[in-house]
């Protein structure tokens, strides 16, 4: 059984190296578009990350390398309306050598696992259409489709 296989961690405080080691195979995590390597966080900013209870970044261990091979975050997202928290999945990566094995789907259960502890049962995440294999993930999970015409853009500030 897949789940065996690999162990879901939550991130915590000392875990901040784990994001260095996500930033170096950002290509691997990515849809092909993505950049080699992405410099990771400094020193401060990763330890507000993996504490922030708000902030949920789940990776999956595979446990016969101890080698990551997905992982998946998001963050609690307060609304004025339906009801004040929701989560935002942000992003999910498998590693190339790991997809369309299960993962992605571990982490997305792993996920919801976290939103349900910290009382939320409700979320969304954003994909592009033509990124069959996240439309795929998504829909397998059993997430509801919009039916708008949303675009997104990027601010400065
Ligand atoms: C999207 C992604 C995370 C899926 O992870 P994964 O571990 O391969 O997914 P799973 O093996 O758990 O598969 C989940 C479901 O999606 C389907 N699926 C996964 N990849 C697919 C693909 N390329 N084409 C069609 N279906 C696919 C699986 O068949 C499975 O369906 P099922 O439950 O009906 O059997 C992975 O492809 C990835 O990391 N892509 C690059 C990063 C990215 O685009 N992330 C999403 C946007 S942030």
């Amino acid at each position: 059984m897949v789940s065996d296989q690999y162990r879901m961690h939550r991130l915590r405080s000392g875990d901040e190296w784990v994001l260095g080691t996500l930033a170096k195979g950002n290509a691997r995590f990515g849809d092909g578009s993505e950049a080699e390597w992405q410099a990771p966080l400094g020193s401060d900013e990763a330890s507000q990350f993996v504490s922030d209870p708000h902030t949920v970044c789940i990776v999956a261990i595979d446990m016969a390398t101890n080698h990551i091979a997905g992982f998946i975050y998001g963050g609690v997202l307060s609304r004025r309306h339906t009801r004040l928290h929701h989560m935002c999945l942000y992003e999910v990566g498998v590693d190339l050598d790991h997809r369309q094995t299960g993962v992605g789907m571990l982490l997305m259960q792993a996920f919801a696992g976290e939103a349900r502890k910290l009382g939320i049962d409700r979320g969304f995440v954003i994909t592009n259409e033509a990124n069959h294999a996240a439309v795929a993930l998504y829909e397998s999970y059993g997430a509801l489709r919009g039916d708008g015409n949303d675009r997104l853009f990027g601010l400065s500030f």
